[in-house]
């Protein structure tokens, strides 16, 4: 199988353990791939060997995804002093060599992804590859057709150079639409409905691109994602 990296960082993105800490184990005959004791840190491990150091074992992963639905009060980011952060909610060996895919708010619930491949974060990120993103609003008062108008046009918000890119509408009824826009800017969604007069209750996110939240996962809960969700972007 094809070699992927080196003993030592496998093990650093694995256990949160530092390089020094992992050739100590090392040179104390602690760390075994594949049932044999290993002497050297840099070793190099392939997707799937089993890697055991001390108590612990786990077989050898290459890059990871997951979808999560995010539930309230929790934020996007790798650490923070007044809130639980939403890679909490993932018990998965390597979660603390993982990235949110974009932010969701404080407040905002539903489709977060979750992952350690910087490319492939990146590219659904990047409006260049124009991956839309649906969120479901519920608003403070009936939406009427100025309202649409202006949010499927395009609006200049404050402190932006350039107006927002055509966003699709769709209303399910006065006071709840969903809303599909296709760059990340800062509270982008509140501030668009903000401008257009009206004002966001609720924010729940169900796709990006023709990925779909996942109607099995409570919030709070996730999942890998298969090979084909990958493929999507
Ligand atoms: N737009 C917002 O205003 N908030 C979010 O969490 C996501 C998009």
């Amino acid at each position: 199988m094809a070699e992927v990296k080196r003993l030592d960082k496998f093990i650093s993105e694995c256990f949160e353990l530092s390089r020094s800490v992992i050739g100590k184990e090392v040179r104390a005959r602690h760390v075994l791939v594949n049932g044999e004791i290993v002497r050297d840190p840099a070793t190099k491990v392939s997707v799937g060997d089993l890697v055991q150091l001390n108590d612990l074992e786990v077989e050898v992963f290459d890059k990871l995804y997951f979808m999560v639905n995010k539930p309230k009060g929790c934020v996007c980011a790798n650490d923070d002093a007044n809130y639980p952060i939403v890679f909490s909610y993932i018990e998965e060996y390597g979660i603390h060599s993982c990235h949110c895919v974009g932010r969701l708010d404080l407040d905002t619930t539903g489709l977060i992804l979750i992952t350690n491949d910087g490319q492939w974060s990146h590219r659904i990120a990047s409006p260049k590859h124009h991956f839309g993103k649906v969120y479901e609003v519920t608003l403070a008062v009936p939406i009427d057709e100025q309202q649409i108008k202006k949010l499927e046009n395009g609006i200049l918000l404050n402190g932006e150079k350039k107006e927002t890119a055509p966003a699709g509408v769709t209303v399910k009824d006065p006071l709840h639409i969903e809303l599909n826009i296709f760059e990340g800017k800062y509270h982008q969604v509140k501030r668009m409905i903000a401008a257009v007069g009206n004002e966001v209750l609720e924010l729940n996110r169900i796709s990006i691109g023709d990925l779909k939240l996942d109607p099995n996962l409570e919030p709070g809960e996730y999942r890998f994602l298969t090979e084909e969700e990958i493929g999507m972007f």
